[in-house]
């Protein structure tokens, strides 16, 4: 786990080794103390250097050892810093890969900082839902200006040490030999043999705290301050201006009140779901085909967003469209990006050739014979993207996988009209595609498994979080959402108007309300998909016309100023009008409903119900291979944030029965034909 050498130059070398990327662990910590130790007994010994792996110094505390009784076993990582603060010799840092969190925390309490340049520094622990539990709040302040510390605690975000090179956080930034200039470093100290100075030792400029303090708390956002942490934070660094001793204490309540909240315990369990949902089951284990060269069929902001994410990434992309306009208006829009990317300093111009260089436009279908993927994102509808792949069937080379970016399409009918549909697989981006993390891969019933592996493997190069799914409507994400939609909907009949839904939604903690979102979008998509379903409708199901209604008398949301809110200068009024009103109490009425007001609790349970059970439902039919898999894709595409979590981990924080009876209840209400999970299915979804 750890190695200690004693150099010829009298350097005592502690290399952490808990792969993969040494965090925190109680053995480690555990390590750490006893080889400082026995490196300060040790006459030979002069300094110390403390060395990660190539891929991580550390990345801090063990993120599954929280909640777990381990995380507080001692020696907890403020006993290790303790360990290191009391040691009589110069203790450095040499940092390589990441140092994040605990990670960063371990650095802070050396007594000096050497990183390669391609290092990267940081505090995600907001990210967690938490604040760094160590001292870096009370540290960072001590060694950076406090704007910048805070900025960074803030941010989450890691910065390389080529960017923190004079921020005061690092002693020296080097290209290569790492340890050696550490151990120069070290031996410097030694020989210096003066008191050494840590950071905590340092004065802090109180009246640049409370500024920056003051400052970065005018700014935080709706988003942050629904988040406890981020108060949190400023109370932290704000402590830093007391007495270190002070601020310590004052961080760790703060840490511990935190690891406790709601909030924190969303974002754990999120990050777990991530990182598991990318994985193929084993079943599927195969090596990806190659797909360094991206063919994207259809030029319009789905096709161009796909063309954007791929070059990003450092693909090969060749745009295809059938005609010349089309695919001008594509390569205006990904050049208007990457334009508006150098302009705002966010990529350099030099970049940017690179990037161009790897794009080509074509009308020729011949082009597809190089390329490995094919991307198809043309017009949502069934002939329609038939018709290309029998195209790309003709060109494509033998082994290229031929992706189709439906969004509720069935994959194998799509398939079906290619001579390899064991190369067909659905890659379902999220509008604006560049953008979005989201991506569904969608199994047909053919699809080899090496095809799966490529599109999780692409997906993971584009930076997107994969989720495997089943080839059934709407896949997981708009299957939920459209159950959602559709009780927001019979909420409406019930008596609740649509701001006092959305209101309650957004209050849960959804990015927006359903209808704003309904309005946002367009109402006329749904109405014409509304109107092919019609004939096969079954007349006794619960059909909320409301929506066929508004868009009746124009009402076609934002771009018409008017759905089911009304626009004023782009800007939605807080009441919806009269006759919308009208509209709504006029389905209330044909339904034989008395309308009934609806408390936000009320909305906002029967609302995250209606998504469970489907979540079952689809879950016990193999559309999505793991429950989290399911919230990963609501959290990440639907506008959940990862602080309040899917309706997966919601459902687990209630209590079965009511659950249980609630469920009942909304599928009485939901009319004929509504399909309640079995607690069965219940019980497999949340167990
Ligand atoms: N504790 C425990 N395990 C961790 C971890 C941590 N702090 N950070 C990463 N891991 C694990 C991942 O779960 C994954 O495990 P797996 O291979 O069994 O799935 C493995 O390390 C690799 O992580 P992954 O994120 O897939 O690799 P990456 O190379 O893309 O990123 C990091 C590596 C370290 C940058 C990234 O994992 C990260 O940001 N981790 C979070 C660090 C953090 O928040 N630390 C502060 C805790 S308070």
């Amino acid at each position: 786990m750890t190695n200690q050498e004693i150099q010829a130059d009298r350097i005592a070398l502690i290399e952490l080794n808990n792969p993969p990327v040494n965090s925190l662990g109680i053995q480690l910590r555990r390590h750490i103390v006893e080889l400082i130790r026995a490196a300060e007994d040790d006459p030979q010994v002069a300094a110390i250097v403390i060395v990660g792996k190539d891929k991580a110094f550390s990345a801090g505390a063990d993120v599954a050892e929280f909640g777990t009784p381990m995380q507080f076993e001692e020696p907890m990582l403020r006993t290790v810093i303790e360990s290191i603060d009391a040691c009589r010799k110069p203790v450095v840092a040499a940092i390589s890969g990441v140092a994040l969190g605990g990670g960063l925390e371990l650095a802070l309490a050396c007594h000096a900082r050497v990183a390669l340049a391609s290092a990267r520094l940081g505090t995600p622990e907001i990210q967690l839902g938490l604040i760094p539990g160590s001292g870096a709040t009370q540290k960072l302040p001590r060694l950076m200006r406090p704007e910048r510390a805070l900025a960074m605690m803030l941010s989450g975000q890691p910065l390389t040490a080529v960017q923190l090179s004079e921020s005061g956080l690092l002693d020296r930034v080097v290209e290569q030999d790492l340890v050696d200039a550490a151990s120069t470093l070290a031996l410097d100290l030694a020989r210096q043999n003066m008191t050494l100075l840590r950071a905590r030792d340092r004065t802090v400029n109180a009246a640049a705290v409370d500024q920056a303090v003051a400052d970065a708390s005018a700014k935080l956002n709706r988003r942050q301050l629904a988040q406890p942490a981020y108060l949190a934070l400023m109370d932290a660094v704000k402590s830093s201006a007391l007495p270190f001793a002070v601020g310590m204490q004052r961080e760790r309540e703060l840490f511990l009140t935190l690891m406790k909240s709601s909030e924190a315990a969303a974002l754990r369990y999120q990050f777990r779901v991530e990182r598991e949902s990318s994985k193929l089951p084993a079943s599927m284990h195969a090596a990806p085909r190659a797909f360094g060269h991206v063919a994207v069929i259809g030029a319009g902001t789905m096709g161009s967003g796909i063309a954007i994410a791929a070059l990003e990434s450092g693909l090969q992309v060749t745009m295809l469209e059938q005609s010349p306009d089309a695919l001008a208006q594509g390569r205006a829009r990904i050049d208007q990006y990457f334009a508006a990317r150098v302009k705002a300093g966010k990529l350099d111009a030099g970049r940017a050739d690179g990037i161009f260089a790897r794009l080509a436009t074509t009308l020729d279908w011949a082009a597809l014979k190089s390329v490995d993927v094919v991307v198809e994102a043309v017009f949502e509808d069934l002939a329609v993207k038939q018709s290309v792949f029998r195209m790309v069937d003709q060109h494509a080379r033998v082994g290229a996988v031929l992706a189709t970016n439906t969004s509720y399409l069935d994959i194998d009918a799509i398939a079906s009209v290619v001579s390899r549909p064991h190369d067909v697989v659905g890659l379902h981006f999220f509008s604006p595609a560049n953008v979005m993390k989201l991506l569904e891969v969608v199994q047909g019933k053919a699809s080899a498994p090496d095809v799966m592996a490529t599109g999780m493997a692409l997906g993971k190069h584009l930076k997107k979080i994969p989720i495997l799914c089943g080839n059934a409507f709407g896949f997981i994400g708009n299957r939920i959402y459209n159950a959602y939609r559709k009780q927001c909907e019979f909420m409406l009949e019930d008596g609740a108007w649509p701001e006092e839904i959305d209101k309650a939604l957004a209050d849960f903690g959804f990015a927006m309300g359903p209808f704003a979102v309904a309005d946002l979008s367009g109402l006329d998509i749904a109405w014409r998909m509304r109107k092919a379903n019609a004939s096969t409708r079954d007349p006794r199901e619960r059909y909320v016309s409301i929506l066929d209604s508004l868009c009746e008398i124009g009402r076609l949301g934002r771009k018409a100023q008017a759905g089911y809110y009304t626009y004023v200068d782009g800007k939605q009024q807080a009441v919806t009008d009269e006759v919308v009103r009208v509209i709504i109490e006029r389905a209330g009425i044909a339904r034989g409903i008395t309308r009934a007001p609806l408390q936000a609790e009320v909305i906002q349970r029967r609302a995250m119900l209606a998504m469970v059970n489907e979540a079952a439902l689809l879950f016990a039919e193999g559309v999505a291979h793991r429950a989290g898999d399911i919230d990963v894709v609501l959290v990440n595409g639907y506008g959940l944030p990862a602080w309040v979590g899917g309706p997966i981990h919601w459902a687990r924080s209630q209590t079965r029965s009511s659950l249980a009876h609630e469920l009942d209840q909304l599928i009485e209400s939901n009319g004929f034909g509504a399909v309640r999970a079995t607690p069965h299915m219940l019980s497999s979804l949340l167990d």
